[in-house]
């Protein structure tokens, strides 16, 4: 479709302030028990600024030899030392205080993550770096508050014998949590604020491309005054640093935010010593309109679904089914929506809409389109690479899709949705589950038994009714089916880090 008008592209990617390139050019170092070491090894991953295409920054691959460094250091630091003696309270304190050094380095923070991931500085302003702080902040109030409970037994002993039996949480030990690149400092918060509210230690591995703002954040750490081992932070490759980590004997747990495919993996890695698991993986989530709605509040609500953050989301609606008597209208408001994002390099004020996060992404969602061409189906808008410098796609609404279809089928991880037409409740349930994955799914209607008759029949960890994506810390947040197990956030999210030890005392 050529006559469609490519999206206004903003200018190049403006000029990094002193901090960030002071920062960028640190050399490469390990955070291993509260110090910046060298690498083991010389192995070194580029880092690249995706709206440019310019190697930004180099990091370590970390080897076996250093995650054992970082797992011994992790466990020196769960079992002795000041860590295990701290008061909740004083963990509390200690958190509050990392948050604080967050909020002090902000703008820092916000500008080191757009470079290096592609997202809007105004996005990364707006959500990553006040998401993470509002984890560490809800995380760390938990500190002082994990219970356990007593428990009446019915158990029968010699004449005079009574039970106390009560249930305590304890720290489930050494974790080694590994991140994606879509959100990398807030996925990097998300994970350690329950560790550090529940006496655990982690070694942290963040995405091999956007490691940057976890290492301030390693920083930062050091700065809020962690003992040493609390929080070690490797850098490196999934099949290296990643693996090596999963399969080290001395890691208690394991908490994976990432692929399906690399869940898999990990969760048979972990099997020989039980390791414990949690895993949030991919999605294909289902949007779904009912006719009664205001087709172009609705637009604007579905193209916000499927287009943050460059459709680089686990709950991204990338599956819209509209109820038929509403199709046209919404697919109208949701194509102008798209043509009217303005696409560009994330440090730009302007830009709405920032490239993928890497030459492999954008290549992987252009061949997603390209097979969706190749099978049959109709681009209505976007659909093209703009030719530029830059990972960019520009935002894509795809219709005359079936069920079979590989991009209905497979996460594509970019700005495109793939849009069906359906006419009664019952069958919208039924293709809304047929997908491999359950992680999130989105109903817009105001007819109330419409809504209450649908919502139990998704399988989804999350169902949103007139809006998407809202996730707060508050909120448990997990998958059903190959999205994941585990809940992280909210009470779930201390349960996540914590073994539940039942104590019977005869008295
Ligand atoms: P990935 O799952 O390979 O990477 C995520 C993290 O896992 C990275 O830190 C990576 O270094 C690590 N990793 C990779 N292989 C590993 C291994 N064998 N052992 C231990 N750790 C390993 O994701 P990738 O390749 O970057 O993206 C591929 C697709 O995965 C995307 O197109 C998207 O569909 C999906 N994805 C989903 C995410 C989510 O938030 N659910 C986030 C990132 C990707
Ligand atoms: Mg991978």
């Amino acid at each position: 479709m050529n006559a469609i008008p490519a999206p206004h592209l903003a200018s190049e990617q403006p000029a990094i302030s002193a901090a960030v390139a002071r920062f960028v050019q640190r050399p490469p170092r390990l955070l291993i028990n509260g110090e910046w070491v060298a690498p083991h090894g010389d192995a070194r991953i580029p880092v690249f600024d995706p709206a440019s295409e310019r190697q930004i920054a180099e990091i370590a691959n970390a080897d076996a030899h250093d995650v054992d460094r970082a797992v011994r250091a992790a466990r020196a630091a769960f079992e002795s030392g000041p860590w295990p003696q701290m008061l909740p309270a004083e963990r509390e304190v200690l958190i509050w205080r990392l948050a604080e050094l967050l909020e002090r380095n902000a703008a820092e923070l916000a500008e080191l993550e757009s470079l290096d991931n592609g997202k809007p500085i105004a996005m990364a302003r707006m959500i990553d770096i006040p998401g993470a702080i509002q984890h560490l902040r809800y995380m760390a109030g938990w500190a002082s508050k994990i219970e356990g409970a007593t428990v009446q037994t019915s158990l029968r002993a010699a004449p005079g014998t009574k039970f106390h039996a009560y249930t305590v949480r304890e720290p489930v030990g050494v974790v080694a949590q590994i991140i994606p690149w879509n959100f990398p400092l807030l996925m990097a918060a998300l994970k350690l604020a329950p560790v550090l509210a529940t006496g655990c230690t982690s070694v942290l591995k963040p995405a091999e491309q956007t490691p940057l703002t976890a290492l301030r954040l390693g920083e930062l750490i050091i700065e809020a005054g962690f003992p040493p081992g609390v929080v070690n932070i490797l850098t490196g490759l999934g099949e290296t640093t990643g693996a090596a980590l999963v399969a080290h004997p001395d890691v208690d747990k394991i908490a994976f935010t990432g692929s399906t495919e690399v869940g898999k993996l990990i969760n048979i890695a972990a099997t020989p010593s039980l390791k414990r698991v949690s895993l949030e993986l991919g999605g294909k989530s289902p949007v779904i309109v009912l006719p009664d709605v205001d087709p172009s509040t609705v637009a604007a609500g579905a193209a916000q679904a499927v287009f943050f953050n460059s459709g680089q989301v686990c709950v991204a609606g990338s599956r819209l089914f509209i109820q038929r008597k509403v199709f046209d209208k919404v697919i109208e408001g949701v194509s102008e929506a798209s043509r009217s994002i303005v696409v560009g390099p994330g440090l730009d004020e302007r830009t709405q809409m920032g490239p993928l996060v890497s030459e492999e992404q954008r290549d992987r969602v252009m061949a997603y389109l390209q097979s969706g061409r190749a099978q049959g189906a109709t681009i209505a808008a976007g659909g093209e690479a703009p030719q530029r410098k830059g990972y960019f796609v520009n935002p894509t609404v795809v219709v005359d899709v079936n069920p079979d279809m590989k991009i209905v089928r497979e996460e594509i991880f970019g700005p495109v949705v793939v849009a069906q037409r359906f006419d009664e409740l019952d069958e919208v349930a039924k293709w809304a589950n047929d997908t491999p994955y359950g992680l999130a799914a989105s109903v817009w209607s105001n007819d109330l038994r419409a809504v209450q008759r649908l919502v139990p029949k998704i399988k989804a960890g999350t169902v949103w009714v007139n809006c998407h994506a809202m996730i707060d810390v508050a909120l448990p947040f997990g998958g059903y089916k190959q999205s994941g197990f585990g809940r992280e956030q909210g009470r779930a999210g201390i349960e996540l880090y914590t073994e539940l030890k039942s104590v019977c005392m005869a008295v």
